[in-house]
């Protein structure tokens, strides 16, 4: 290959350099040159996408993707119901949260239902990879045949070498990050060459119609590494998520192409690899504590927008009053968030809680950010400083405004056949959501609107 094949892109401006400069001559932007293929033209559409002849709504097929199940249900619902044949899939993750472990096992799926299955690995030998393999399979590993390969690839030709040898309908890369284009001169895991390999091997997917799976890495703050280049270039972005030392883990979508983005599954990792939990509300409250103060449960949907409710409890814990401010730790729950509450119940509702320590925590390793989570923990802080334990058959949920104000959330409904199907009777709600909800869509839960914060802690508590 030609070595100027390459070239140095500003990605402020679009100015063109021949070499790498710390500096764009151009706009001055430090540290904006990226390295870059030239002159190659490269088609990422598939045949009907392509450009030319107009269609009519009704002449357009409602599904036009061929979808292979993994049969794991959690990972087909969060994708939307299956692997998309020619769909890029973009997985990230914390190391060590089970990226690798998940995709294992969905190719083992893929494969035990007929597809043929490659996974290429950058990151583990291949002698490592087939190893897990076996542990998550057991016997069944050798009734797949060959039907699920492996290959070890530092460099994206290898890759595609290897799918042109096993004529895949899925194929996993493992990791994105550690393989490179012997085009470009960069080091692997640079936004050059992300982008790069990324672009071949979307290419690689459309072109042959195979289902891909791209391990992301995440960066300290939570990004997928290679600054958002990736998420452009995928059909669906999966994020893997789990607290260390917790054995729970949750998949999202932050963006499905072929299915909803409000998708959340649910899985434990246990001995055998990842187990799917269809239940996630029983094992979240499995251990809650009886009769203790500082513990509400409360009806969350995990994703925002999202259609599932899952039951979550939520714990806090004040220490006595110091000297200074206190220290203030959320496990799960925004630190904004509980600032928030804690002002309100400060200047609102009397109560002291500047120079003592509040820690709060939803149980479990979920985090929640949505402001139905505010209701449920003002109770759990109020509940934690009285010392008084909130009644047992109750949920709660609503988000809190600045004057204390009970405010209403959606998907109220939902939140009431979950709190139901787990044995719950009553729910304090906020008054506006109580209005909305009609006889029958309450589950047998009686309600308990409340317009107020103070009024809901005086209900909860049994003041
Ligand atoms: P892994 O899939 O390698 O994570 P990632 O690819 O995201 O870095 O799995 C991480 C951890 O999971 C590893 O520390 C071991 C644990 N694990 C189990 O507990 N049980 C199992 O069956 C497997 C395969 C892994
Ligand atoms: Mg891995």
């Amino acid at each position: 290959m030609a070595k100027n094949s390459t070239q140095y892109v500003c990605q402020g401006c679009g100015a063109i350099a021949p070499r790498w400069l710390g500096r764009c001559p151009s706009c001055g932007g430090w540290n904006t040159l990226v390295e870059e293929t030239v002159g190659k033209k490269r088609s990422s559409t598939t045949s009907e996408s392509r450009p030319g002849r107009p269609v009519s709504i009704g002449e357009v097929s409602e599904d036009a993707a061929a979808r292979l199940p993994t049969g794991i249900a959690e990972l087909d619902r969060v994708l939307g119901g299956g692997a998309v044949l020619g769909s890029v899939v973009l997985v990230g993750g914390d190391p060590g949260v089970g990226k690798s472990t998940l995709l294992l096992q969905a190719l083992a799926g893929l494969s035990q239902r007929g597809a043929r299955a490659l996974y290429a690995s950058g990151e583990e030998s291949v002698a490592q990879v087939a190893l897990r393999a076996r542990r998550i399979l057991g016997d069944a590993a050798h009734a797949l045949g060959d039907r699920l390969q492996m290959v070890g690839a530092s460099d994206v030709a290898e890759v595609e070498d290897a799918a042109k040898r096993a004529r895949p309908s899925a194929l996993v890369v493992d990791s994105v990050q550690v393989l490179r284009s012997s085009e470009l001169e960069s080091a692997a895991g640079t936004v050059s060459q992300l982008r790069e390999v990324t672009a071949r091997l979307v290419d690689l997917a459309k072109r042959e119609q195979i289902a891909l799976f791209l391990v992301g890495h995440v960066t300290k703050d939570g990004a997928l590494a290679g600054p958002k280049v990736l998420e452009h270039l995928v059909d669906v972005v999966l994020a893997f998520e789990g607290e260390r030392g917790n054995a729970f883990r949750a998949l999202r979508a932050s963006k499905n192409r072929y299915g909803s983005a409000t998708e959340v599954g649910v899985f434990e990792m246990a001995q055998g690899g990842l187990a799917e939990v269809p239940n996630p509300s029983e094992l979240f409250l499995a251990e809650r504590p009886a009769h203790a103060s500082g513990s509400v449960v409360a009806p969350v949907t995990p994703q925002e927008g999202g259609a599932r409710a899952v039951l979550v409890e939520v714990q806090a814990l004040v220490g006595s009053p110091g000297l200074g401010s206190g220290r203030r730790t959320a496990t799960g729950i925004a630190a904004t968030r509980l600032a928030m509450i804690l002002a309100v119940l400060e200047r609102k509702i009397g109560f002291t809680l500047t120079s003592t320590d509040v820690f709060a925590n939803v149980a479990g390793g979920l985090s929640i950010d949505e402001p139905a989570i505010d209701l449920p923990l003002a109770i759990a802080v109020a509940s934690a400083a009285r010392d008084r334990p909130c009644a047992r058959d109750l949920v709660a949920f609503g988000e809190i405004g600045l004057a204390g104000e009970v405010r209403g959330v959606a998907r109220g409904s939902a939140r009431l056949g979950e709190a139901a199907s787990m044995g719950f009777k009553r729910a304090i709600v906020p008054a506006s959501t109580a209005e909305r909800i009609s006889a029958n869509e309450r589950s047998g839960v009686e309600l308990i609107p409340v317009r107020r914060v103070d009024e809901a802690i005086r209900i909860a508590l049994e003041d």
